[in-house]
């Protein structure tokens, strides 16, 4: 575990790190993609981190790789790339750099270091982890291979390199229906999201079988909770993520993963929306659709906030917190991430 008082003994040490409302207000362009979400004296806060790590960026050749769920100062301040888990691992397979810094969630990073095995692949906490890839083991692989003899494994990309290597192929929530669909069996086996796989049975022509597997943060969604806010704001659109509970999702107006959500958004007219997913998704967009109210019952993700500002610019610094894969098990999990994205390129998702 980082300690985090030594890691501000040592920044403070290399680092000017006051904060100053003066070089907030020289770094307004960045600023003024968060102004609606983050008031002017945190940006003063903010600012001293930002610019230190955009300059370390450029002394490492490292590049940041920010997933939707990051609070809007890592968002807008220091990645180089956002998007949901299918854009971040396409990304990881392109960007030309040593140092990959993965803003998001360690099978993130995992992911990145299994496609580009030649960088570095930094974690800002390593215990930045995920109800679902703690839910399942190589070894369940295994157990549900052995209850649906020659049925294929589809795994959710929300998974450790391990499992990622026992499965046939991987998806994630922005091509999971196709990748079932593509497969030549007529019963699929998804692992580990029960949630995510109810949502594909009920619009597949696949016999689609799951792991018992949950998001901590959309399995708290209920029915319940949609109705009592329609009743409030029958105006509004209900916007849910794929983990959510089939109820949810037949609630909602529409579902789609973190960037299917923004898409969603960007081409809608919506004025109202309630956003059934992590908090820092509507924050992350409110300043490009100013004419979209949020409401966001908030569920924060407890492993995505705790990449912070700060261990950036520490593991950055140090390069310490370097995730590294077995190379057997690297190979494995890379052909199983390599067939979901090509065939998301040949569907064109
Ligand atoms: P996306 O692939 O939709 O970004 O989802 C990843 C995730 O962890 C959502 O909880
Ligand atoms: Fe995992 Fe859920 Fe957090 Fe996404 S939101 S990283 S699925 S725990």
């Amino acid at each position: 575990m980082l300690d985090l008082s030594a890691v501000r003994s040592a920044l403070s040490e290399i680092y000017d790190l006051t904060p100053s409302p003066a070089l907030a207000a020289s770094m307004n362009d960045t600023y003024c993609r968060m102004s609606r979400v983050v008031s002017p004296p945190d940006w003063a806060i903010y600012a001293p981190y930002v610019r230190a790590t955009n300059q370390l960026k450029k002394e490492r050749n490292a590049v940041i790789l920010g997933h939707n769920y990051m609070t809007p100062e890592i968002f807008h301040g220091v990645a180089d790339f956002v998007g949901d888990s299918l854009q971040l691992a396409i990304k990881a397979t392109e960007v030309k750099a040593d140092v990959i810094v993965q803003c998001g969630v360690h099978f993130m990073a995992e992911t990145s270091k299994i496609l580009s095995p030649e960088k570095t692949v930094l974690m800002p906490d390593m215990e930045a982890g995920c109800s679902l890839a703690e839910s399942i083991t190589a070894e369940g692989v295994a157990q549900m291979r052995a209850k649906y003899p020659g049925a294929p494994v589809v795994s959710y990309v929300n998974t450790t390199a391990e499992v990622k290597a026992a499965s046939d192929i991987c998806c994630t929530s922005a091509n999971a229906l196709q990748i079932v669909e593509a497969q030549d069996s007529d019963t699929v086996i998804m692992t580990p999201d029960k949630y995510l796989a109810q949502n594909v049975a009920n619009q597949s022509t696949k016999k689609v079988v799951w792991w018992n597997g949950s998001c901590i943060v959309h399995e708290l969604y209920t029915v319940a909770d949609l109705r009592a806010y329609r009743e409030h704001a029958p105006e509004s659109k209900i916007i849910a993520h794929p983990e959510c509970t089939p109820d949810v999702v037949a609630e909602a107006d529409y579902t789609g993963s973190t960037s299917g959500i923004v898409n969603w958004l960007k081409q809608s007219n919506a004025e109202q929306v309630m956003l059934v997913t992590e908090c820092s998704m509507a924050s992350n967009i409110a300043d490009e659709l100013p004419q979209v109210e949020f409401a966001k019952p908030c569920n924060i993700c407890p492993y995505m906030k705790k990449i912070t500002l700060e261990k950036i610019l520490y593991v950055l610094h140090t390069m310490t917190n370097q995730v590294e894969v077995d190379e057997a098990i690297a190979r494995d999990a890379r052909k199983s991430v390599m067939r979901m994205i090509n065939l998301s390129r040949q569907l064109d998702i």
